[in-house]
């Protein structure tokens, strides 16, 4: 096996040597992704050393999944990323099947990072172990594996992705996911005074409607507002629970990404509300959050999917990161909105229309992949069975009067789908007939946010038609306040430096 320096080095040349043949076709011009080959879960967010600093689950060497990497790219205000090096590649006895995913945090100048080492036992029985393990950078680019930090006791399988932060008291907190011996998921909790030393505190979560294993655990606290002003503060519990089956239009994807709401007294968590998906789309999975440079909480995801058709194999990418979303309390529910750096892509004016009523019609209104688009729609004053907006062939998002529902219908080949959530719910929740849309566009990815970000929909989508148009079928609806702006495209040619 290649040492750590050997086995970063050999990454990194391949890198440099062969980015330059991914076809840009569908690649990303405004979301993280990798220079060549396949990511999943974003690792590592934090504010750092005075950087932003994403790392990801990475496979350089093919467009799909393999022994997993760290990649890793840099920012100064979270919209235009750096790649750099590779952080972290599989070198060791306890991680020489992957470095699977983890968290990052500053700690005496230093980064530290944090994340399983998976290692196979019998790849025909898939037996496997996974242990919490630690690597360290003076720099925040050049990482030195410290080594296993937790080990499970004999027989468990699932134990990995680790979340570590920092109370106020300046004692450090790790949480993961185990799936115990009697298969049931538990997320766990430990305590550090020097993060090298962690000793058993808590189990905060367990199974629940027969998850197996939590993956990918987060938790945080943040400020709770009644009308826009403080009233308190409640933590979210966020997680990637496995094995839980569809229910109606909920958990329709293969992995499932949820949170929870709730009280923190240091060792346990109460929850005040149940588990419901952080977003509804099709593809967005494994959140992780950090707090941003000024105090806010900002949380991204993998914008992909397990198990389903890889639209991007040959063009030597797979993957990207949603945008970063800000992340607070309003009432009861959780709202995601863009952070306000995102405003930073739009280019000149936007195209503006203050009203446009369609009859069973439709208008083109741009034909890009990279933009921006707003517009309101008031139910109370539109009949039309469908209207929405469309993306070439590929993807309708609608309101559908006869299911009664908002809708993301994906219609490409192998991948053809929908993802819905009751118009019925969305009005509960905002108290109005008024839909309010903000939708990012890029090169095969949509995300909408809808009522300020009180529900998101994250979806990829694969045709090369780009021209967007509003539409109505059989009747008549009302698109207001329409506002388009075309995006920059900091991603789509981010070069890549090994220094
Ligand atoms: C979630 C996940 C993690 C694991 C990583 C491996 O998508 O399965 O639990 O650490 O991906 O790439």
């Amino acid at each position: 096996m290649l040492d750590q320096s050997e086995a970063l080095k050999k990454a990194d040349e391949y890198i440099a040597a062969h980015y330059g043949e991914v076809n840009k076709l569908l690649y990303p011009n405004y979301h993280v992704a990798a220079p060549i080959g396949w990511i999943n879960d974003p690792n590592g967010f934090c504010y750092a050393l005075g950087k932003y600093h994403i790392f990801y689950q990475y496979y350089p060497y093919d467009s799909k999944w393999g022994p997993m990497h760290w990649g890793h790219a840099t920012s100064d205000d979270l919209i235009h990323w750096d790649h750099q090096k590779v952080a972290l590649a599989p070198s060791e006895p306890f991680d020489y099947s992957g470095c699977f995913s983890g968290s990052a945090i500053e700690h005496d100048n230093k980064l530290y990072l944090f994340y399983t080492g998976h290692a196979v036992i019998d790849p025909v029985k898939d037996t496997f172990k996974e242990v919490q393990a630690v690597a360290v950078s003076e720099d925040g680019i050049n990482f030195k594996k410290l080594g296993v930090v937790i080990e499970p006791e004999e027989g468990i399988l699932h134990f990995r992705d680790p979340k570590v932060f920092k109370d106020q008291d300046g004692l450090f907190h790790m949480i993961f996911g185990k799936c115990t011996l009697q298969n049931e998921g538990e997320i766990h909790h430990y305590t550090s005074t020097d993060l090298l030393h962690w000793t058993f505190d808590s189990v905060i979560k367990k199974m629940e409607d027969a998850a197996f294993m939590y993956e990918c655990p987060d938790f945080f606290e943040v400020e709770q507002l009644e009308n826009g002003k403080k009233v308190g503060s409640k933590w979210i519990l966020a997680t990637s629970p496995m094995g839980q089956k569809p229910n109606g239009f909920r958990r329709q994807n293969t992995s499932v990404n949820s949170w929870q709401m709730g009280d923190f007294d240091g060792h346990n968590f109460t929850v005040d509300h149940n588990l419901v998906e952080v977003d509804f789309g099709h593809d967005f999975y494994a959140t992780q959050s950090a707090l941003s440079a000024d105090g806010r909480r900002i949380l991204l995801a993998w914008m992909s999917m397990w198990r389903l058709p890889n639209m991007t194999y040959e063009h030597k990418w797979a993957g990207a990161l949603t945008l970063p979303r800000e992340i607070f309390i309003e009432g009861n529910h959780i709202y995601q909105r863009p952070v306000k750096e995102a405003e930073s892509l739009r280019i000149g004016k936007p195209l503006e229309l203050s009203s446009l009523e369609l009859n069973c019609n439709y208008q083109t209104i741009g034909n890009s992949s990279a933009c921006e688009l707003l517009f309101k729609v008031d139910l109370a004053q539109s009949e039309a069975e469908q209207f929405g907006f469309a993306l070439g062939h590929s993807l309708r998002c609608f309101v559908d009067r006869q299911n009664h529902t908002f809708t993301v219908f994906r219609t490409d080949l192998n991948a053809t789908s929908y993802r819905a959530i009751s118009l019925d719910e969305i009005t509960k929740q905002s108290k109005s007939q008024v839909l309010e849309f903000r939708v990012f566009i890029d090169n095969c990815s949509v995300e909408i946010f809808i009522n300020g970000g009180a529900y998101t929909f994250t979806s990829d989508y694969f045709g090369n038609d780009k021209t967007l148009s509003l539409y109505v079928t059989n009747g008549k609806a009302t698109f207001e306040q329409v506002k388009l702006y075309k995006l920059d495209c900091p991603m789509a040619f981010a070069p890549f430096s090994v220094k």
